[in-house]
């Protein structure tokens, strides 16, 4: 088995996009472009993978971390410069070297295995990944002769108009006998419409040399798709949605509507779990098995366990143990762990809050840098007063507890096991176990005195009125 090296492109500024990231680091499905890419070609168990870097090195390197070697392109002078650089690290060895763009999202490891395959078989010094595409624009086109076989690649800018009719083109995305790769990118110039040095121009050479040039035609064009703008941008995002929802529901997950629901790459959720229209999953987001995920709801980064129950809420860099629910329109903040059991109801907005087993959080709330244990029952309109205007404090409530509604609970300050707070209560200082706290003015009524305001007048001729 030959060694199998890849090289990554992915220096160019992406200028098409219009944007200040870096194109190849623009998202899809939650994960840049080129990290797509380089998960698929890992996949395929390489024994070196390069990848190029110039606009924006420091942060491809920060994305992409050691899980690949990098060279650096410091002027973008084309493909075949670009892959020039991997030289250095890769020139005196023998082995096959499969190059793809970080612009190709969507190709799968499967493609590239079966690209590594077909290079192989054919006994080429270089094959090429084509396609079948509808509309051709924009791609590199392949030119083969009488015989079928690859003569060059010309692109878009540089092709006559029969070679912009070809409908079969160049998807970025090669395999080459690596020791003749690096010896015919010095052959090589920089003599076409955009001035730069094509790597598609390699095709020509080994053909003129008489040296075996091969293509593969891959069945699938969406799966090639370049994003060079905005538009392709959001077109391979579709296709990668499309893909992951199948996958979920191939895996037992009801997606009730799989056009309108959007799930990150890296997101996993258990069988017969049921995902409502309109629902983001994003991140390193995880849900257990049988839950109820509703309609609109928005789960970043956070794990839920098993049966648990979310109404139209926003959960970010939280924790939901197995049987808790909430919602409708309620808000989990980072660092919230909402305990096995929890009812978390609907207006309620958690912060760095523990929330113990089957304790309920009704309505209308807010916990923040709190821990509340087991079963206590927290009435609506509570507020965790937690901020002094400059620093943040903490509150602990015990198992037990009972929180009348309305009740301000100002930090720092200790609530015991079963203890009562009557509601309407400003709760300053500790509450021991088994004790009633009430802090509230004590109630007056004044006789009559009703009548003294402008409302009693207003309230007369209405009465007054509806008697005729
Ligand atoms: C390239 C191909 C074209 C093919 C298409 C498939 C060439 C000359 N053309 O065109 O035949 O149909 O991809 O999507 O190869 N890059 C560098 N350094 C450079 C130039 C580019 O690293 O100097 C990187 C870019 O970051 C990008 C990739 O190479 O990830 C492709 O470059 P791009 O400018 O998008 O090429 P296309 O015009 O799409
Ligand atoms: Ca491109």
């Amino acid at each position: 088995m030959s060694s199998k090296y890849a090289v990554i492109l992915a220096a160019g500024q992406g200028t098409r996009m219009k944007s200040k990231l870096y194109k190849i680091l623009h998202p899809v499905c939650g994960k840049p472009m080129v990290d797509h890419v380089l998960t698929q070609i890992e996949k395929n168990d390489m024994d070196q993978i390069v990848t190029v870097i110039g606009h924006g090195a420091e942060m491809v390197k920060k994305t992409l971390k050691e899980r690949t070697n990098y060279v650096v392109q410091s002027e973008q002078l084309g493909t075949g410069h670009a892959v020039m650089q991997a030289e250095r690290l890769l020139g005196d060895k023998d082995g096959i070297t499969l190059i793809a763009c970080g612009d190709t999202p969507l190709f799968t490891a499967e493609t590239f295995s079966e690209l590594f395959q077909y290079h192989q078989s054919k006994g080429a010094v270089a094959t090429v990944l084509t396609a079948h595409a509808a509309a051709p624009f924009g791609y590199g086109r392949i030119i083969r002769n009488d015989l079928g076989i690859v003569e060059k690649i010309v692109e878009q800018k540089d092709a006559t108009k029969e070679e912009a009719a070809v409908q079969e083109i160049n998807t970025g995305v090669y395999c080459f006998n690596n020791r003749e790769l690096f010896k015919a990118l010095h052959k090589i110039n920089n003599d076409n419409a955009q001035g730069e040095y094509y790597l598609t121009d390699l095709m020509e050479v080994f053909q003129k040399e008489g040296k075996v040039v091969a293509a593969y035609q891959m069945k699938d064009f969406e799966e090639s798709m370049g994003v060079n703008d905005r538009v392709a941008l959001a077109n391979a995002a579709k296709v990668m949605r499309k893909r992951i929802n199948k996958e979920h529901m191939q895996n037992g997950v009801t997606i009730v509507d799989p056009d309108n629901t959007y799930i990150d790459t890296d997101v996993k959720i258990g069988s017969d779990t049921i995902i409502e229209p309109g629902v983001s999953l994003k991140g390193q987001t995880t849900i257990g098995s049988d839950c109820v995920i509703g309609a609109h709801s928005e789960i970043v980064d956070s794990v839920i366990g098993d049966s648990v129950k979310v109404t139209s809420s926003t959960i970010e860099n939280s924790v939901m143990h197995d049987n808790s629910d909430i919602g409708p329109y309620s808000h989990l903040r980072p660092q919230a762990d909402i305990g096995e059991g929890v009812h978390i109801g609907n207006f309620v907005e958690v912060k760095k809050a523990t929330i113990g087993e089957n304790t309920k959080v009704g309505h209308l709330t807010y916990v923040g840098d709190a821990t509340l244990g087991e079963e206590i029952n927290v009435g609506c309109g509570t507020v965790f007063v937690n901020y002094d205007g400059i620093n943040k404090h903490h509150t602990n409530v015990g198992d037990y507890s009972f929180i009348g509604s309305g009740s301000n609970v100002v930090a720092p300050v200790e609530i015991g096991d079963h203890a009562y707070i009557a509601a309407g209560s400003t709760v300053t200082q500790d509450v021991k176990p088994h004790d009633m706290a009430i802090a509230r003015g004590r109630q007056v009524n004044k006789d009559g005195y009703y009548d003294k305001y402008p409302v009693a007048q207003a309230a007369k001729e209405t009465e007054a009125a509806k008697k005729k």
